[in-house]
Order: C-alpha cells, then structure tokens, then sequence
C-alpha cells in the first residue's frame, strides 16, 4: 500500500525556520523517519512538499487515481486558510490525517480554524517530528 505525505509552505526550511516552535530537524529528516517507519508497516511512502496551494491540490488528486491507501497532509499555514484544500479532501474519498509538527490550538488565534480538520479522518499535533510517526500509525491501522 501507498502512503502520500504532502507538506505545505515554508515546511522546505524545517532545520532553521523558527526552531523553537518546530524544531531542529529538517524535512529531509522526516522524509527519512517517515520512511523508515513506514518500511516496518510495509507501506510504500511518496514524500513531497511544495509551496503552492494548487500543487497540493493536484497531488491529492493523483493519490485518489494511484489508489493511495491514505495521505498524511501537513498544509502549513494553507490549513488555515484554504477551502480548495478542504473541497479536494472531500473530492478524492482517501482518508486524509492531518499532521503539525507545532500544536495550532494553543498558539495565535488564526491558527484555531483548520479547514483541513474538516475533512480530515484524523489528526495529530504537537509532537514535533514524531507527529508524522503518529500520523503513518493511524493511517496504517485506517
Ligand atoms: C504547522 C502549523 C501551521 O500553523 C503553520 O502555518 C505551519 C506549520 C505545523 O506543522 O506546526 O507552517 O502546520
């Protein structure tokens, strides 16, 4: 079985972006967590990240048409802001685990709505990088 996992903006800078709120690892770093992780699940990982809302989009499109088992969506701040994103959750019927590394619903008020969460057959926050981890036991057990 596939897993998609698509991170959203700013997530290419993990490593020295903010590093207090999401820590030191990069998302390289993750990429290799992930796939380690998911190796012992014996799922197959497609690991991918971009700056574009419309990108994100289009992937979660192609994990409907490549039958992804389920998808591990880390939309960055996009989670906050974009019904496009909550629409193709909706759309493609494979379940979507929301994932943050930081926990949204204790910091500024703006990031309390998740349009994500919406649609989302889970969600895992505040863990840091272990978060995805978490995320990858969910989706392996949905
Ligand atoms: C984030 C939380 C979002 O509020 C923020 O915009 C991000 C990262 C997280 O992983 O903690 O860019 O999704």
């Amino acid at each position: 079985d596939i897993v998609f996992i698509l991170n959203g903006p700013n997530l290419n800078l993990l490593g020295t972006r903010e590093p207090e709120i999401y820590g030191h690892q990069t998302l390289a770093d993750i990429e290799a967590m992930c796939a380690e992780k998911a190796g012992a699940l014996g799922l197959q990982t497609v690991f991918r990240q971009s700056n574009h809302e419309g990108e994100l989009v289009d992937w979660l499109h192609e994990a409907k048409e490549r039958d992804a088992k389920a998808v591990l969506l880390n939309a960055a701040a996009y989670t906050h802001t974009s019904i496009a994103l909550l629409d193709a959750i909706k759309a493609i019927g494979v379940p979507v685990v929301e994932v943050h590394l930081s926990d949204p619903e204790t910091r500024e008020e703006f990031r309390h709505i998740s349009y994500v969460g919406m649609a989302a057959a889970a969600t895992v926050q505040g863990l840091g990088a272990q978060s995805y981890i978490v995320a990858l036991e969910k989706a392996a057990s949905l």
